[in-house]
């Protein structure tokens, strides 16, 4: 079969083809159909089935005899551990926690919290959760006290489970003290916490709220899996939106197990017993979908990482644990590849490492860039397949699927439409434009299986981000281009969002800290071309009339209140104080031509700017930086 073959198959019969899909996970009640589109335009998919994700990634492989295989290796270069847990004490270890939290209350649909760094214990508790039916909600562990408190209070978790610490190469991330302030700031309190204490920190716990990891645990009945139906919410990931409260994307139980399924063969090439590696973090998309789940459900080996790739303890910790591990796929953010080529540009550390038996380099998260791109091809010696997907679809919406057909690779682009994405690039009106014209990306609905089933609480949102502008699509807030063969560039984003280091950022968001500051006016955030983290957020302030303070000083206290409100993770370093912003004549803050300024690219001056020479002092106010070059 080709891809051609597989594509039409999918939009010849989709129902036919989910449902052959969905036969490859377990069910206890099997669905009638695969689609349910009574509330059109939101869709469900599998909703009459009954299953269990747990069940699908651990103990279906243990009965099925795998249970010595290893399911997780640990890596940690930061603490030289490395732990390898096998099919069978994995599901020891989650059948306990779900024990120990269904005996405190916790049941089907109830949410739970997770704040835990890249351990094996993260993995453990989301399956836990999914064990016994729980909601569960990781949040990233680079994210602020400030943004923990508003999660807590938008999904009102019944307990939180969390770390003593996290581990940067240069400090340890005290996630405990950072827990207690979040709690102490939300409205919502949480029944409970359970804590895991790591060597490296005992933390203190709270009487009566607190308990420890593997006391919380000792003595209780290991819970078995709980059947849910297919639309039972599996968890809920929180992604930036256009202002500072985020969105909780709701993934259902049935389609993500079909789907994931679907693409470990499909996408990577990944057979049970083989092992992958997403070099990502629990806390984003690529973590949930490709640390924890699809490798476990397809019954392969994944690899926990708890490092970065250059500095723990050199540019070539990525090859050592491909050699290791005898990684077969791997998968990781392209800044992170800029970040070891900066440092080994001649790929040096390569060579000291086997890599037979890596057969492809799959990139996600941001764009990818031809050099990083020519670089890898050249020194790793396999494909490198560029793909493109969000939080919201939870996997590839297009990609070069190796494991039906590998396509040829056009660098610049990741590839074609995945099966159950029919991709347009529309214009503002809504009308799809030709090939190599640029335009918004929609994807018609009903999007497939494995995608947003919604927003928690959150109907009149949902529809309003990604229903409404392109009626019968679902709009992806990117822009790019369809070329004649079908292949996609993907260019830019089309709202507020910036792509940090591969972590998706809200500009809007850090814009409501710096106005919080008492002595901004007006403040703007625009994400600006970086060599190594593809963007860097920088904002201008307009300071209250009469303020004479010191402006380095107030510039460095609206860094360090980002830093405090959102988390180190924004990477928010640079700022500088101008006299006024750019502005349409109706007012609207004229950032997509700063942004422009800020690259050296040309751009059109906007027809509707109120005084053009504001560009003069922007423009002057971003050389001070270092931006702007002519
Ligand atoms: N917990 C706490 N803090 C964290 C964190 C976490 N899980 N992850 C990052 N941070 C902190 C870092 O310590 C850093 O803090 P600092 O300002 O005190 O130095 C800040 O957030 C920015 O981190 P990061 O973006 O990782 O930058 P870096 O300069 O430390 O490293 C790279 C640069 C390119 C090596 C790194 O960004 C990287 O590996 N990126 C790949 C990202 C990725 O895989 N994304 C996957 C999305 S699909
Ligand atoms: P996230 O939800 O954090 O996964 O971020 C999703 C966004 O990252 C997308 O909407 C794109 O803007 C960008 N992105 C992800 N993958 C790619 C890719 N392969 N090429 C270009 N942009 C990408």
């Amino acid at each position: 079969m080709t891809y051609q073959d597989v594509y039409e198959g999918w939009k010849a019969d989709p129902d036919k083809f989910w449902m052959e899909a969905a036969e490859e996970v377990h069910w206890y009640r099997k669905p009638s159909k695969a689609l349910f589109d009574d509330k059109a335009p939101i869709y469900e998919w599998f909703s009459d089935g009954l299953t269990n994700t747990c069940y699908n990634a651990v103990d279906r492989h243990v009965e099925a005899g795998r249970g010595d295989e290893l399911a997780i290796m640990h890596e940690s270069p930061i603490t030289h551990a490395t732990k390898g847990i096998t099919y069978r004490e994995l599901q020891t270890r989650v059948a306990s926690l779900a024990g120990a939290l269904k005996m405190r209350g916790v049941e089907k649909g109830d949410r739970v919290i997770i704040y835990m760094p890249m351990i094996p214990e993260a993995l453990e508790a989301m399956l836990a959760c999914a064990r016994i039916g729980a909601i569960h909600s990781v949040v990233f562990g680079g994210f602020a006290a400030h943004e923990l408190a508003v999660r807590i209070d938008d999904c009102t978790p019944k307990a939180i489970i969390a770390a003593s610490s996290g581990l940067e190469p240069n400090r340890v991330v005290h996630y405990k003290p950072l827990l207690d302030q979040a709690i102490e700031m939300a409205g919502h309190k949480p029944e409970f916490c359970v804590i895991f204490q790591r060597e490296q920190e005992v933390a203190k716990l709270i009487e009566g709220r607190d308990f420890n990891w593997h006391g919380f645990q000792y003595g209780v009945k290991p819970a078995d899996c709980v059947p849910v139906e297919g639309n039972h919410p599996a968890y809920i990931l929180y992604t930036s939106g256009t202002t500072g409260q985020p969105k909780g994307v709701v993934r259902a139980t049935g389609g993500h197990l079909v789907a994931l399924n679907w693409t470990m063969k499909n996408i990577y090439n990944i057979e049970p017993g083989d092992r992958f590696w997403a070099a990502s973090d629990v806390g984003w998309v690529v973590g949930h979908s490709y640390i924890c789940y699809a490798p476990l459900i397809k019954g392969a080996q994944t690899i926990v990482f708890e490092g970065k790739p250059v500095g723990t303890p050199h540019a070539g910790v990525f090859w050592r644990i491909i050699q290791n591990h005898r990684v077969k796929s791997f998968f990781t953010a392209p800044t992170a590849l800029r970040a070891i080529k900066r440092e080994d540009p001649k790929g040096e550390w390569i060579k000291r490492y086997r890599l037979h038996d890596l057969q492809a380099l799959f990139l996600a998260g941001e764009r990818a860039d031809p050099d990083t791109i020519k670089w890898a091809q050249q020194h790793l010696n396999v494909p490198v397949i560029d793909h493109w997907w969000q939080t919201e679809t939870g996997w590839a919406i297009a990609a070069n699927p190796i494991g039906i057909e590998e396509l040829p690779v056009k660098i610049g682009s990741p590839s074609v439409a995945m099966p159950g994405y029919e991709i347009d690039i529309l214009d503002e009106a809504g009308h799809p434009v030709e090939n190599g014209e640029l335009g918004a990306i929609a994807i018609r609905l009903p999007l497939p299986p494995g995608t947003l089933q919604g927003l928690w609480n959150a109907e009149a949102r949902f529809r309003k981000s990604y229903l409404d502008t392109f009626p019968g699509y679902y709009e992806t807030g990117d822009a790019g281009i369809k070329d004649e063969d079908g292949y996609f560039y993907i260019m830019a984003r089309t709202d507020d969002v910036i792509n940090v280091a591969g972590h998706r950022l809200s500009t809007g968001a850090m814009e409501e800290v710096l106005a919080a500051h008492p002595d901004v006016a007006e403040c703007a955030v625009i994400g600006v071309a970086d060599e190594l983290k593809g963007q860097m957020p920088l904002g201008f302030l307009c300071l209250n009339k009469g303020c004479d303070r010191d402006h380095a000083e107030i510039v460095s206290e609206v860094v360090r209140d980002v830093r405090n409100e959102i988390g180190p993770v924004a990477a928010f370093k640079l700022a500088c104080v101008v006299d006024r912003l750019p502005k349409t004549r109706s007012g609207k803050i004229l950032r997509g031509t700063m942004v422009k300024i800020a690259d050296g690219q040309p751009f059109k001056l906007p027809a509707t700017i109120d005084d053009p020479a504001i560009l003069d002092e922007i423009r002057a106010a971003l050389q001070g930086l270092g931006y702007a070059k002519e």
